[in-house]
């Protein structure tokens, strides 16, 4: 195996990793399409050991349904220092310790509190880590400076999924997939206990940005401090002390169109989006699909991967908010660099807050796949030492030593919204003509009006009482270098999209991506969205419909190539 300057490979492929799953070639609804380079890929995640006709064992149903490949293993990916950049995570194969071997940390719980919320000797607690982490030598595993490169190497297309028996090679990413949630996580903590040790303090939990709470909101100030480690210069100027605007909406600065100035409404909206990303009918559609056939650089074919609604909303939004992605120095804009804005941490322990929420109050899942479960990354721990973690090592944060330490009530789960008062709701494109030929490009100003079937089995109406809860999927080609926002509109009458907004039934919600530059080249990325529709249809009062109209808007970004929209059981 080699090792160069650079990155890392490591020689050993566990052997069971290629026989515990087998693939489900059909799902409810439809054959599921075995693309020649989806079993490549399964094959070759797995070494050199697995033949063509392994194919059928080396397969794995996927969060999509669909097949998929083996877990990653640390062992798989190599990183590319590439633009000037310089991987982490140098470490000898022979250094790294399970997490799991390793003893429970003494002095638990690491307790995570508001950050708007924090007293001042738990700032200059903050301040004082954050200025140590910052201290240390570059090369330091710990520093700041390799803390943020961790992030830009897994998140900017620096990481190769390098099969150990050669065949494609694809671009390692760990957005737009299920590897979203648990990754961050697994970062996080890492990150955490760093600090926690350089400041000597076993309970010291990372402040979350609270933007899921009106008096969260705004950025917390300590961050817009100038003489504070926590500052950072390259941030949207005009919005570092502004409510954040969680929707998006366009040139919106602290207001909404159909807010206009009126800070009631911009927080009310705030709410709906957080309502509509939070619950959810499936854990797939909150945690996203395939996360291994990211992109292939040998042949061209690419596969969609699918966003889950914990990556694609509050989250996207607050990256977008801090960091305008049209300069292209604010750091929050892009995930090559947004760890470097010490904001980031805060954002994603709120990330984190929700998922444990999700889990814990509404009552949400975990995905069953083993591929998900066994999935393994290595990071290096306050010691200095190269620990590898699982996904199944980080799905309770009782069990990792931590806690949140609650503001108060989550005033998001009542937002459910409402249909719009002021449009014509049901079979909105009446007399509009539809689009139905794929692929369709979505350009600003030029909306496209779809009229998709439904599914017998999740109608309302005859036969059983319990039905199939249902999805709207959009299959989208883009650029991963630029912004994109997509909002879907479901029986919104032509000409009347401006009246709706995510307070409002019809809203079903908005697709957006973190431009994500830097690394190997890719050229584009295709990506899925599910857009759930059972309450929504529920209370438009269109549950029986054979047909439903979407209007696609695209509100940022030059083009947006529609690979194909549909309605699935989720
Ligand atoms: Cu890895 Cu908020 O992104």
């Amino acid at each position: 195996m080699s090792s160069s300057p650079g990155f890392v490979v490591l020689p050993t492929i566990s052997e069971n990793s290629r026989l515990h799953l087998s693939c489900k070639a059909t799902s409810d609804d439809k054959v599921v399409r075995l693309d020649r380079r989806d079993v490549l890929l399964g094959l070759t995640a797995v070494g050199a050991a697995v033949t063509t006709s392994n194919i059928g064992l080396a397969m794995a149903a996927d969060a999509g349904g669909q097949c998929a490949a083996m877990p990653i293993k640390a062992e798989d990916l190599q990183c590319a220092s590439v633009n000037g950049f310089q991987c982490p995570g140098l470490y000898n194969p022979q250094d790294i310790v399970d997490f799991s071997s390793l003893p429970r940390p003494k002095g638990l719980p690491r307790v995570r509190k508001a950050a708007h919320l924090l007293d001042a000797a738990y700032v200059g607690k903050f301040e004082e880590a954050v200025r140590r982490m910052k201290a240390l030598p570059h090369d330091d595993p710990r520093s700041f400076k390799r803390q943020a490169d961790i992030h830009e190497a897994y998140c900017a297309n620096h990481y190769k999924v390098v099969p150990a028996g050669g065949g494609p090679k694809t671009v390692f990413d760990v957005h737009h997939s299920s590897i979203f949630a648990p990754w961050h996580r697994m970062y996080l903590y890492f990150f955490e206990g760093i600090l926690g040790d350089l400041i000597g303090d076993p309970t010291f939990g990372l402040p979350y940005w609270n933007w899921d709470t009106p008096e969260g909101m705004m950025m917390p100030s300590k961050f817009a401090n100038e003489s504070s480690p926590l500052y950072d210069a390259k941030r949207n100027p005009r919005r570092v002390r502004a409510v954040i605007d969680l929707n998006l909406s366009p040139g919106s600065k602290d207001g909404l169109p159909t807010c206009t100035d009126d800070h009631v409404c911009l927080i009310d909206n705030n709410l709906y989006t957080l309502y509509r990303q939070m619950i959810v009918e499936t854990p797939k559609q909150f945690y996203g699909g395939k996360f291994y056939n990211v992109e292939l650089d040998d042949e061209g074919k690419q596969n969609h991967k699918v966003t889950g609604s914990l990556e694609n909303g509050a989250h996207n939004s607050a990256h977008i908010w801090l960091g305008d992605p049209c300069q292209k120095n604010q750091d929050m804009g892009d995930l090559s660099t947004a760890a470097r804005d010490p904001i980031f941490y805060s954002n994603h322990s709120n990330v984190d807050r929700m998922w444990h929420i999700y889990i814990t109050k509404l009552g949400g899942g975990f995905l069953p796949y083993k591929e998900w479960l066994d999935t393994s990354f290595v990071f290096y721990d306050a010691q200095k030492r190269p620990v590898r973690i699982t996904v199944s090592d980080v799905l309770d944060v009782g069990k990792l030593g931590y806690m949140f330490e609650e503001s108060g009530k989550l005033p998001w789960i009542g937002k459910r919204p409402k249909p719009a008062a002021n449009i014509q709701r049901h079979h909105g494109l009446k007399g509009t003509q539809t689009n139905s030929s794929y692929p369709m490009t979505l350009k600003k100003g030029e909306p496209q009006y779809l009229r998709l079937e439904r599914l017998e089995k999740s109608r309302a109406g005859g036969g059983s009482s319990k039905k199939a809860p249902e999805a709207l999927v959009v299959d989208v080609t883009i650029d991963p270098c630029k912004y994109v926002k997509f909002d879907v509109l479901v029986n919104v009458p032509k000409g009347q999209e401006k009246k709706v907004g995510p307070q409002n039934s019809e809203f079903a919600g908005s697709f957006t991506q973190v431009p994500h530059g830097g690394g190997l080249e890719m050229k584009t990325r295709m990506v899925s969205y599910q857009f759930a529709l059972r309450e929504l249809l529920e209370d438009l009062k269109c549950g029986k419909d054979n047909q439903l109209d979407i209007t696609l808007v695209l509100v940022e970004g030059d083009k947006v190539l529609i690979d194909d929209a549909r309605i699935e059981v989720l």
